[in-house]
């Protein structure tokens, strides 16, 4: 491609005419939480730490990715805070070329770095809370303390990092009879609430059937805080948007199972030991370490990045029976 032609490229389609221009790199499988629906109990083997790509690394990924039309990165893990070089790898990122730079963590370490991340490069983060009570935070999250995560809001509002987005996992049993607190929380605050459907994802023992509440389910809780107004869909995003009447904030549903998304699909991911994963449900990936430290030339490890575009799966096949079988690799490990 010419530099004429670059200019006037407006990004790379998949075989089913899908622009990607949104990466998710999970910069690390570590992490200071064992969430019941993420790890199990006794944690994970984690990968050796000279299996992890490195910040120039992931710096030369984005690159390409960027030469290909990518413009909005999501930093994932684990929990992406526990990286020492965080803050050269946004500004690294960002000075790629991207244009919409957000991370997704715990928010335990986030208070104190706030503002140097904005500095950084950091537009956005969204939060993990999936409850709002002292105790079962603790219990959910295997020892995570909820008064860091509102500090971490808190200081995060203040940082410009803003809307902060609140991630709700409900699950039958767990915490299913706070979605309405949850809900009732965008009334005064501008915060943004996403209730993502609980996926079948990693061997964590906490999956099962019953446990999965629908999109349908869940907004039928959310009402019980008021009513809901459908707002314009923006964006290549998973999430369908509402505000309750006269609320701050607005509400989201990420419902992967339900009301599968994957025809809109922008995304491309890339796992924190440098494979290229097209699709969170598939197992199908595109190694780019390897070739990056066997010396691969930006032209090589262009074209393997296009194979994985050209690679992306037209949909998941969880609605059909899969429910059942958690088998996928954990998310820890894919990045959320
Ligand atoms: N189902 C749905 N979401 C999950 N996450 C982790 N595991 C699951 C699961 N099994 C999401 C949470 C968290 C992010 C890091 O990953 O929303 O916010
Ligand atoms: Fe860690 Fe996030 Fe998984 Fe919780 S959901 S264990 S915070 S990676």
């Amino acid at each position: 491609m010419t530099t004429d032609n670059l200019a006037a490229f407006d990004g790379l389609t998949d075989s089913y005419n899908r622009r990607i221009d949104y990466l998710r790199i999970s910069i690390t499988d570590r992490c200071n939480l064992k969430c019941i629906y993420c790890m199990p109990e006794k944690g994970l083997k984690h990968f050796k730490q000279s299996e992890i790509l490195t910040t120039a690394e992931i710096i030369r990924i984005v690159r390409i990715a960027c030469k290909y039309g990518v413009r909005k990165v999501r930093l994932t893990g684990g929990e992406p805070l526990l990286r020492n070089d965080i803050v050269q790898l946004l500004s690294g990122i960002k000075s790629a070329g991207i244009q919409d730079l957000s991370i997704t963590t715990n928010a335990q370490r986030l208070a104190g770095m706030a503002k140097a991340l904005k500095k950084a490069g950091l537009d956005r983060v969204n939060i993990s809370l999936d409850t709002l009570l002292e105790d079962r935070y603790r219990d959910i999250t295997r020892g995570g303390e909820i008064d860091l995560v509102w500090e971490a809001i808190a200081e995060a509002e203040r940082a410009g990092l803003s809307p902060v987005k609140i991630n709700v996992v409900p699950v039958r049993g767990v915490n299913d009879d706070e979605i309405s607190a949850f809900a009732a929380m965008t009334l005064k605050k501008d915060v943004h609430i996403r209730f993502i459907e609980f996926m079948p994802i990693g061997n964590n023992g906490a999956w099962k059937p019953d446990a999965y509440l629908s999109k349908d389910e869940i907004m039928a809780r959310v009402t019980s805080a008021g009513k809901l107004i459908r707002l314009p869909f923006k964006g290549g995003g998973p999430s369908r948007n509402y505000r309750i009447e006269g609320a701050a904030g607005m509400i989201g549903f990420i419902s992967a199972i339900s009301n599968c998304f994957c025809s809109s699909c922008n995304r491309l991911r890339l796992t924190a030991i440098g494979k290229l994963r097209p699709c969170l449900f598939s197992e199908i990936t595109v190694d780019l370490k390897t070739p990056l430290r066997n010396g691969a030339s930006d032209e090589e490890l262009e074209a393997l990045y296009r194979s994985a575009v050209l690679s992306k799966p037209a949909s998941h096949t969880l609605r059909d029976g899969s429910l059942g079988h958690p088998s996928l690799s954990p998310m820890s490990q894919i990045g959320g």
